[in-house]
């Protein structure tokens, strides 16, 4: 029985998750690749800490190049996330010619067009399940399985942190900050949890499943649209309930005549679409394609043996097709690298959404004529308006109003213009509505 030789970078939550999948299934996993997976070495940073039931069947060193250099492993497992040391020992290891599994989607997303070079170069692979998505293998759905499809969208909650928060805001009545708190604790969270409630999460998967989904090379992320969750409060929570919708928060990729659409923001979804009932940690993308028509692709987004079992599967993968030819192996994002082609970027300026509005307006006659004004000048059509008075004359009212699909160069105008209103106090918060159609 041959053994494909494992080294693993980093034993945090996912690297204890891998060795932990590993060991407990190791007989079903030999018994489906037809090899023995094993991992040969790990490298941490603090040797002295313990690492519990692993420490008596694995080797730790703190040297990492006694796996990028070493002649005895064959598939090094980068968990280390963020871009430095990463990106060093991630080129290191596969001009050495070893094959890469990582879960790191930061260096993918900024690095990935150069590291896919590195790769055919050096004849070896590089396999990245992990870093979108967690356990879900939307990756492989979408290069593999959907093959014969033409893609016209996704969206995505693809970022369980800021889903598990959203969720707990609203079911529990809890604050933004209890939830994150929990979100960290349950190892949910990135090491910089910013990186999840602002967006570049979601961002640095989006940027992998929108070439994966049309075959462009990698997007500059700085060219991608961007928003958080941070402007979420509990009152656009219930209001947003009210008038039929959940907000969550969503990356869209869309392919139109004028190019491709990516952009990550929380968005106002009907509550009857499956996409507002993945709840908690759950993520779910929903793809839409010539040939199967909608697909959503569920599970768990987050959490040591979800995201492992993705690294696992990537071994299998990567074990499976060491022995062939590089030019039969799957492209890593899909399509032939002479065949990417580069869809230009849709300025988001350019994109048009539906909208949730919330302003607090002076409580007085001629308020609401002011607004619906400013909004009718810029050929903005109103579909509900809500004000939520409490019958006690309070001299500040929020108004809450839903307009139609509007250009988004417009709503900035409109929201400009309603801000300035004396009867309009403060920032006015602008949520988009996604109609998933
Ligand atoms: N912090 C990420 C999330 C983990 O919350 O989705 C998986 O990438």
């Amino acid at each position: 029985m041959t053994a494909v030789r494992i080294g693993l970078l980093g034993f945090g939550t996912v690297g204890h998750g891998t060795w932990a999948v590993l060991t407990r299934n190791a007989g079903e996993i030999t018994r489906r690749c037809g090899c023995s997976l094993e991992i040969r070495r790990v490298a941490v940073k603090n040797l002295s800490k313990s690492r519990g039931d692993a420490t008596s069947t694995v080797q730790f060193t703190d040297d990492p190049y006694s796996i990028i250099d070493a002649s005895d492993i064959d598939i090094v497992v980068e968990l280390i996330g963020g871009l430095d040391p990463a990106h060093e020992y991630v080129k290191r290891a596969l001009s050495n010619g070893k094959h890469v599994v990582t879960a790191n989607k930061e260096l993918l997303a900024v690095h990935g067009n150069s590291l896919f070079q590195l790769a055919q170069e050096s004849a070896a692979m590089i396999a990245f399940e992990a870093s979108v998505c967690g356990g879900i293998p939307i990756i492989k759905a979408m290069r593999e399985s959907m093959v014969g499809n033409q893609v016209h969208s996704l969206v995505g909650i693809i970022n369980g942190t800021s889903n598990y928060i959203l969720t707990g805001m609203k079911q529990k009545q809890c604050s933004f900050q209890e939830m994150l708190d929990e979100a960290q604790k349950l190892g949910y969270a990135e090491a910089d949890p910013t990186f999840d409630v602002e967006g570049i999460d979601a961002l640095h998967k989006l940027t992998i499943l929108g070439s994966i989904a049309f075959g462009t090379p990698l997007q500059s992320t700085e060219s991608i649209h961007c928003e958080g969750i941070g402007t979420i409060t509990y009152d656009d929570i219930t209001y947003a309930d009210e008038l039929g919708f959940t907000i969550k928060p969503l990356a869209v990729a869309k392919r139109s005549e004028a190019g491709v659409e990516l952009r990550v923001h929380p968005a106002l979804v009907s509550k009857h679409k499956l996409l507002a009932n993945v709840n908690g940690v759950m993520n779910g993308v929903m793809v839409s394609s010539d040939a199967i028509g909608r697909t959503l692709h569920y599970g768990a987004g987050a959490g040591s043996e979800p995201t492992a079992s993705a690294v696992v599967a990537d071994l299998a993968d990567v074990s499976r097709a060491m022995s062939c030819s590089p030019d039969s192996r799957v492209p890593f994002l899909g399509f032939q690298t002479d065949a990417l082609c580069d869809l230009s970027l849709v300025p988001v300026q350019m994109t048009e959404t539906a909208n949730y509005l919330r302003m607090n307006a002076v409580n007085r006659a001629g308020v609401l004529a002011e607004v619906t004004r400013i909004l009718g000048n810029f050929g903005i059509s109103i579909e509900s308006i809500l004000q939520k008075g409490s019958g006690l004359h309070e001299e500040i009212l929020p108004v809450i109003i839903i307009t139609q699909e509007t250009l988004e160069e417009k709503i900035q105008q409109a929201l400009k213009e309603l801000e300035a209103l004396p009867s309009v106090v403060g920032e006015i918060n602008r949520i988009r509505i996604e109609a998933l159609t």
